[in-house]
């Protein structure tokens, strides 16, 4: 009997696993493994959740801790993993800041955006005007835009080049997390905007997650994160990012990190970053073949 239980345990174990991964065909041939940048020493870096990269200053990339830091975006440089400058965002706290994304402005230039959308955040999406001069600084917010929905927690903020926002949920093991669209209208707003009609995405984890994503800067490839995989769509013109991440992805190189969340796209597209929680990890490139 006992036989029986430990062995079904392991069946299910592997259904659940074979369930996402059945279909998903791995593209080693699209992207390299990974290639070391450098390790990110900063003190204050220890718990990188997020990462963008700069659309105003080239080889520069923004990170942040997870909740319980500081209201803090540091600014590393991309080609060596060294901080560069640290802003203080004014006037909010890091309740559970866990993702950071790239919009262009409503005027011009580009602004980050920061998303307090953990599962003990305020569910509020903050955006930043990218400053022409890199120093450390305090910042204001430009403008926030709150939402409401029936969903636990997200970690993975993905933006577009109009500046169109979507929110991957974080689920629990084996379950299927659901990609929903933010609409614009909340940005300046007091009142939530309202996510609805989330879509399912055909992929699982062995833990909890996703853990991170982004939308490369022509608007045309998706990466989700999740704490053993990246996983990749290449969205067709006119079709919609819901559409296109129903579909199976492929899943792209990745060597697991202690405790990996962050990813994002380099400007240009040639491959993305990663970069995993705790002192002194490594910044790691995968490189485009
Ligand atoms: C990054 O570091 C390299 C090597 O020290 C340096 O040449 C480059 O100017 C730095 N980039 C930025 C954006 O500071």
């Amino acid at each position: 009997m006992m036989v029986q239980w430990g062995l079904f345990v392991c069946l299910s174990a592997v259904c659940i696993s074979a369930a996402a991964a059945g279909k998903v065909v791995t593209a080693d041939s699209l992207f390299a493994p990974r290639r070391e940048v450098g390790i990110v020493t900063s003190s204050q870096v220890d718990e990188a959740s997020g990462l963008a990269a700069s659309r105003r200053h080239p080889n520069v990339l923004y990170t942040h801790n997870d909740h319980g830091g500081k209201p803090d975006v540091i600014v590393l440089n991309a080609t060596t993993g060294k901080r560069l400058a640290t802003w203080t965002i004014r006037g909010v706290q890091n309740e559970d800041w866990e993702d950071l994304a790239m919009v262009p402005c409503p005027d011009n230039g580009w602004c980050l955006l920061i998303g307090d959308i953990g599962d003990q955040g305020t569910n509020t999406i903050y955006r930043i005007k990218e400053p022409d001069v890199i120093r450390t600084e305090t910042l204001n917010v430009d403008a926030s835009l709150k939402y409401s929905w029936n969903e636990d927690e997200s970690e993975s903020l993905l933006t577009d080049p109009q500046g169109e926002m979507y929110l991957v949920t974080k689920v629990d093991a084996g379950q299927r997390p659901k990609v929903y669209n933010v609409p614009k209208i909340g940005w300046g707003s007091p009142n939530p905007v309202r996510l609805s009609n989330g879509v399912t995405l055909p992929i699982t984890s062995v833990k909890n997650g996703p853990l991170g994503g982004d939308i490369s800067p022509d608007g045309s490839e998706i990466l989700v994160k999740t704490r053993e995989a990246v996983y990749y769509w290449r969205k067709q013109d006119g079709d919609t990012y819901e559409n296109t991440m129903r579909q199976t992805p492929q899943s792209l190189p990745y060597t697991r990190e202690p405790q990996g969340e962050a990813i994002c796209w380099s400007p240009s597209g040639n491959g993305y970053y990663t970069l995993s929680e705790g002192l002194d990890q490594p910044l790691y490139f995968y490189a485009r073949l």
